[in-house]
């Protein structure tokens, strides 16, 4: 045996993986299913997928409100969902963990119930020009009626955020809110110094971390953010199931978004009192399967283990750089930084003169999917100076034979357009 010092590269085994995802053993037009847009939304392995229907045929009810046998059940497993996110995300406690619809309800949720107590004129929250429109939209419009201003950090040429201008951008600032992985250019952010210089400025910060925690290890409290969602969906789960988390005493201060159902303690005809934490924003009966989905979707990545994961999207991302460019050249253009150790495993291009909508067909008919369009990201389309990209995104089941696929796909596309 020898004995090496050497750190080891964890590995994944993606042909058991694979085995793991049912849709991937399917055909599209006769050919293998490829698919590369789990930057929009990732596939379900079947330990999630028979988590959900297991719970359902078993222990089934709503939560929180009944006290028979499977009631509580479906209470103790809503509840171990919400420990589990609390203990992947390095939380400080459940309590600070609340469940919303997805990473855009969560943002929302900061905006009307943070926002709206806090934000009045005179006051700015600092966005970046690299979001998605979740995190622009909910701003703008709490903006048009509070009166506060908006701004944003801009972009340097190869798809980072411009550090140079923060201090300035943040001067008076109340919110940082900026997303740690761009979902087009794939650009890493560096939460931790821009919650320095965000806390530094008397500002919170929101995170996005839509791309960043189904991919790479994420704890709240090395980030430094006060705020940060994200969407059971990107990350093996269910739709219809995110997490905002806040740190307590923020949460604790802020009044609730939706009225109804759980959040309150007591209601006469003259008033409210609201639950505790993290109830308080959970209004309505809440996505109670898709809980259970989320809590088997990081069992399982867990099982992975995010080094692994991050590993196996880095070299893959070199190894789709290499592929495209030795096989296609100069003809097609990656967006973003160029180093795969600064971005997540997205590739948004560019190729030769195709619209990306074309592209995107020419590729089904190969089997290999892509999302084209705007990403919801348009002020980043338009600072890019184009309306629409193509975008392939890998995760944990893709392989050089995917990438090799798309490479395939992409010089056919090519011929068939003659660009
Ligand atoms: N936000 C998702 C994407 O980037 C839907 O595709």
């Amino acid at each position: 045996m020898t004995v090496t010092d050497e750190p080891t590269v964890p590995t994944l085994d993606v042909a058991a993986i694979k085995s793991d995802f049912a849709i991937l053993e399917r055909q599209v037009h006769g050919k293998r299913l490829v698919y590369l847009d789990s930057a929009a939304s990732a596939q379900k392995p079947r330990a999630v997928l028979e988590a959900m229907d297991t719970f359902a045929e078993t222990s089934y009810a709503n939560v929180h409100r009944g006290v028979y046998t499977i009631a509580e059940e479906a209470t103790t497993a809503y509840e171990a969902a919400r420990a589990r996110v609390a203990g992947f995300i390095g939380a400080a406690s459940p309590a600070e963990v609340v469940f919303t619809k997805n990473a855009t309800e969560g943002i929302n949720l900061v905006a009307n119930a943070w926002g709206r107590a806090n934000l009045g004129p005179g006051d700015v929250v600092v966005s970046t020009e690299m979001e998605h429109h979740a995190n622009i939209v909910p701003w703008q419009m709490l903006a048009a009626e509070r009166g506060f201003e908006l701004r944003f950090v801009p972009l340097t040429d190869d798809g980072r955020l411009d550090l140079a201008e923060l201090p300035r951008l943040l001067d008076g600032a109340k919110l940082l809110t900026v997303t740690a992985a761009s979902n087009v250019l794939g650009t890493l952010n560096p939460v931790r110094e821009l919650a320095e210089a965000a806390h530094a400025a008397g500002a919170l910060l929101l995170v996005d971390a839509c791309q960043h925690v189904p991919h790479l290890a994420t704890d709240v409290t090395a980030m430094g953010a006060d705020f940060l969602v994200f969407s059971a969906h990107k990350m093996l789960g269910p739709t219809g199931i995110g997490v905002l988390w806040g740190r307590t005493e923020l949460l604790d201060a802020m009044p609730p978004f939706l009225g109804g159902g759980e959040m309150i303690r007591d209601v006469r005809l003259d008033g409210f009192t609201c639950n505790d934490l993290p109830w308080k924003f959970e209004a309505g009966t809440m996505p109670i399967i898709e809980a259970v989905g989320l809590h088997a979707a990081i069992d399982y990545l867990d099982a992975l283990g995010l080094d692994a994961v991050r590993a196996h999207e880095v070299q893959l991302s070199d190894y789709a750089r290499s592929t495209l460019q030795g096989r296609l050249g100069d003809s097609l253009r990656i967006y973003g930084p160029t180093d795969s150790a600064l971005r997540g495993g997205v590739a948004s291009f560019a190729y030769r003169d195709v619209h990306p909508h074309d592209i995107s067909q020419v590729l089904d008919e190969y089997a290999v999917c892509v999302r084209a369009g705007h990403h919801c990201a348009k002020p980043l389309m338009r600072r890019l100076g184009i309306g629409a990209t193509a975008r392939a995104s890998w995760y944990v089941y893709n392989d050089e034979a995917d990438i090799d696929a798309l490479v395939d796909g992409l010089a056919a596309a090519g011929e068939f357009f003659g660009a």
